[in-house]
């Protein structure tokens, strides 16, 4: 800890909810209420909610996606700058924000395709082996990424180091997870402490702000709800906000070993969330649900 950086509220944002704001310590947790966030006046979420409500189908904590990217991301991009998203998938708002104020974006993914469309990377590549130069880019973000890096092979200490590299020192790196719903055992378990270690050796500071944890008005999200341990905590998105630190050390770790990706998830997790989630699969398989 020690080095602290100030850095101005996110344009757009009130002062309460400022990024960055004066702090002397390296790492800040806090959350957002609904009842404060931006998105509920603009019914982004009531409509979120109510598609939830009729049919399942919609995951409510999109909306928390595309209230982060709208309000908290694309308020930081200015013309000129170079902005990269990685884990882009198929559709990007900070992409279309970019070409509207002129901004240059660059999108990596592993995987040529998302949810069964071309994804819009420009580079097909994982984060573990980014081949853009060292300090390259104003801002780096992800959305609903870095919970799925392990899944694809790639340690999030080896990606994350990566992402950092390519980022201007005293750059933005803006990450969002979701909490309690699925990937890396950390973001299941709302580990902050490991949250934060992962990301330690690279930022100078760590901003950790929770969306919808304070639900209300909506119902809380109980996607786990079969599975006791968790069964009461309700899923929410975490923004992960880190200014670029000056000095990178890369990471002392091996590669993954294990080809397959049960195997990983195998070391990964612990025996009764396997099994929960191998009965959950079933179930979908037998009823749909
Ligand atoms: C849940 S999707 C989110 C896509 C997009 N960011 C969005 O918000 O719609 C996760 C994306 O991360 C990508 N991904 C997973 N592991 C990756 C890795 N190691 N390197 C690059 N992309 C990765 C996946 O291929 C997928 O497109």
């Amino acid at each position: 800890m020690g080095h602290t950086q100030r850095c101005a509220p996110a344009p757009g944002g009130s002062a309460e909810d400022s990024i960055f704001a004066d702090s002397n310590d390296r790492l800040r947790t806090r959350s957002i209420a609904c009842l404060s966030c931006p998105g509920l006046s603009e019914g982004l979420c009531v409509t979120a909610n109510e598609r939830w409500l009729r049919d399942r189908k919609y995951n409510p904590l999109r909306a928390c996606v595309d209230v982060i990217n709208q309000f908290f991301y694309v308020p930081f991009i200015q013309m000129g700058q170079c902005v990269l998203e990685v884990g882009c998938g198929s559709r990007s708002p900070i992409r279309e924000h970019c070409l509207k104020v002129k901004a240059h974006w660059e999108g990596v993914d592993i995987a040529p395709e998302y949810m069964g469309r071309r994804t819009i990377a420009t580079r097909l590549e994982s984060v573990e082996r980014l081949s853009f130069p060292s300090e390259h880019f104003d801002l780096v973000i992800g959305s609903q990424t870095l919970e799925h890096w392990k899944e694809t092979g790639c340690r999030p200490e080896c990606g994350l180091y990566q992402v950092f590299r390519v980022t201007k020192v005293g750059g933005l790196v803006l990450l969002n997870v979701p909490i309690y719903l699925h990937g890396s055992r950390e973001f299941i378990y709302e580990d902050y402490g490991r949250i934060a270690r992962l990301f330690e050796p690279y930022a100078a500071h760590i901003d950790l702000v929770a969306f919808r944890k304070r639900h209300s008005p909506f119902a809380p999200l109980h996607f786990l709800a079969r599975y006791a341990p968790l069964s009461k905590r309700s899923a929410y998105v975490l923004d992960i906000r880190c200014i670029r630190a000056d000095h990178l050390v890369a990471p002392d770790v091996r590669p993954l070993r294990f080809a397959r990706r049960w195997l990983r998830e195998l070391m990964d997790h612990d025996a009764d969330y396997l099994l929960f989630k191998a009965l959950r699969k079933l179930r979908i398989g037998l009823i749909g649900r």
